[in-house]
């Protein structure tokens, strides 16, 4: 694992942007696997604006989104499909044909959740974008007491709900379940690009680096992929422990 801390969010949402745009640029036609949430927000802004600098090109490129909500149409504003339109997808020339984002409302979401692993399977991921939660999931992969591997429905913790009630009008509202890629979806991805700020992240931030690789912590099985790049501003990184480090893990901070 390399990690990169940064000063501020902004600065961890630049030099994600530009690890995205380099890879668009090495390979148009690339799978990239997205997230939602406010942590890559700065990313996104900063992929807009080099799209509208003709910096970067998404013509080619085909996007799978982790998860989405259950039984959130895609025009609910709270949905994952909703927030990538009008944070990413319209404002860069991502078209309906080029982005995957699980359906919330399908009639059998079991049966939406082999079609999506099946999407997966068939689009392999060049770079995957991943946020965490305080509790350390990635995706809506939550603490278990083992890894879900295939995209599945997950039903969402308290802690989840309470973190993302912020966005709806009340926690009553927050939907109960998910559809999410799992483990093995994610860790099939050939690189994995994870960003994590403010101090509510640090020690989902230190248990995925330093902590024993376990379901409770979910991120933690990232320790075993061979290319993960993870971003972060200093809150986030300030439960890291230099000498703590497992091997092979390098550390790299903004003067
Ligand atoms: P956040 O969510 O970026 O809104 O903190 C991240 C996540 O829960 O995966």
């Amino acid at each position: 694992m390399l990690i990169y801390s940064f000063s501020s969010p902004e600065a961890v949402g630049k030099f994600a942007a530009n690890l995205i745009q380099a890879q668009v640029n090495l390979k148009p036609s690339c799978v990239l696997g997205l997230a939602t949430g406010s942590t890559p927000l700065h990313c996104y802004g900063e992929l807009i604006r080099k799209y509208q600098k003709k910096e970067v090109d998404f013509s080619q490129v085909t996007t799978l989104n982790l998860d989405e909500y259950l039984g959130l149409s895609p025009k609910h504003d709270q949905s994952y499909r909703y927030f990538m339109e009008k944070n990413l997808f319209s404002q860069v020339g991502l078209t309906d044909k080029q982005t995957h984002v699980p359906t919330g409302e399908s009639q059998d979401s079991e049966k939406e959740a082999r079609d999506y692993e099946k999407l997966c399977l068939s689009h392999p991921t060049d770079l995957q974008l991943l946020g965490i939660g305080a509790n350390g999931h990635i995706g809506f992969n939550e603490p278990s007491s083992s890894f879900a591997l295939s995209t599945h429905i997950v039903e969402l913790t308290e802690k989840t709900r309470q973190d993302n009630s912020r966005f709806f009008a009340s926690l009553e509202e927050v939907p109960k379940k998910a559809i999410t890629m799992g483990i093995g979806t994610i860790m099939r991805a050939k690189k994995i690009l994870l960003l994590a700020t403010g101090s509510s992240k640090a020690q989902a931030i230190q248990k995925t680096v330093q902590g024993p690789i376990t379901p409770e912590t979910p991120a933690s099985i990232l320790q075993l992929h061979q290319d993960v790049v993870l971003v972060t501003d200093l809150e986030a990184a300030s439960l890291l422990n230099e000498q703590d480090l497992p091997l092979g893990t390098e550390w790299r901070k903004e003067a």
